[in-house]
């Protein structure tokens, strides 16, 4: 950790008191004058920290900037997260987060930016990722099971993302087959789950688990090709400033657990209980034709088994279905 995050975590962790420059400076050994500086640094990048003189430095209860010490604090002792970047604006957390899968060690990074200016989705579509209304993630992970339990990780998230929406925005959300995350018919999140695969073994080298979710309405609304597809889990900031680090936290937390069981996908009872289209109608595309099925369920392996018009049944493993035969 650096001098700014060593005193965002000190001033993090004693949220609305106030600590002196100099404990501060004692703390982390170095001089008062380099504890000053670094406060006017982080004034200037928006901190809310309150000086006074004789009683020092204070991060005002209404600081809603995430950092890696705000997230950190909701987090539950040993998850899998060894280091949190948390980053203003990039093109994809998951392209960033590539560099840094490649090595060793690396599994537990978190990436989390406030914006991204490429976002990507499923199937080489764009995710719509404006400044300050939403949270964009990636997590690096290095799980010993074979490609064909690779959608697990992502089912997993599915299960995280709902959970963590319930507990902390108060809000009850479905998942859609296999990695979008619905309110009242609408996408409010998506997950983008990327590997490199051993050939020879068949085992992942790597997964970066791709998060992106629309918290508020974006400023400028959402796009026109979005506005009947997708919303917002809330309509404005009807939260409290630390919400969305407590947010982060708690959908790590939940896919810690899980992930932790991902040899024996403990998490599937809960993908099957919470899936938006059970019983529902779907389209989907097969060698070009469109088709149109019943679901009739979710297996245990996040297969979807669908009854097609003809009555014959197919299991889908891959691939997207859609509730609206045009928003495919
Ligand atoms: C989808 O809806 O098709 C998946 C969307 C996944 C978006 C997240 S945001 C964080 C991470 N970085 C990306 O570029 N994409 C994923």
């Amino acid at each position: 950790m650096n001098i700014k995050e060593e005193v965002i975590k000190i001033l993090e962790e004693k949220r609305g008191t106030h600590i002196s420059g100099a404990d501060i400076a004692k703390k982390l050994e170095v001089s008062r004058n380099s504890i000053w500086k670094t406060i006017k640094t982080l004034t200037s990048e928006g901190y809310q920290i309150e000086a006074i003189s004789n009683k020092g430095y204070a991060l005002s209860n209404d600081n809603d900037i995430i950092s890696s010490a705000s997230i950190s604090k909701y987090l539950d002792k040993e998850t899998i997260i060894k280091e949190i970047k948390v980053i203003k604006s990039i093109d994809s957390t998951n392209d960033y987060a590539k560099d840094f899968a490649i090595k060793e060690d690396s599994q537990g990074i978190l990436i989390v930016a406030l914006e991204q200016t490429k976002g990507k989705g499923r199937m080489g579509r764009s995710f719509y990722s404006p400044s300050d209304s939403g949270i964009y993630m990636s997590l690096i992970l290095k799980p010993k099971i074979q490609v064909d339990k690779a959608v697990m990780i992502t089912t997993i998230a599915a299960v995280s993302l709902v959970n963590a929406i319930k507990k902390v925005l108060d809000k009850e959300a479905l998942i859609k087959w296999v990695n979008d995350i619905y309110i009242n018919d609408k996408k409010v999140a998506g997950i983008l789950t990327e590997a490199s695969l051993d050939f020879e073994t068949q085992t992942l080298n790597y997964a970066i688990l791709g998060m992106g979710v629309n918290i508020t309405t974006p400023k400028a609304g959402f796009p026109k090709e979005l506005e009947n597809i997708a919303d917002s889990i809330l309509e404005n900031k009807e939260y409290s400033p630390d919400t969305k680090s407590r947010f982060v936290a708690e959908i790590i937390n939940e896919f810690d657990y899980y992930y932790k069981h991902i040899d024996k996908s403990i998490h599937m009872e809960e993908y099957i209980k919470k899936s938006l289209l059970i019983g529902k109608d779907i389209f989907y595309k097969k060698q070009g034709e469109i088709i149109k099925a019943k679901v009739l369920e979710v297996t245990k392996d996040a297969g979807l088994l669908v009854e097609k018009e003809d009555k014959t049944t197919q299991e889908l493993n891959s691939g997207e279905v859609s509730l609206n035969i045009f928003d495919n």
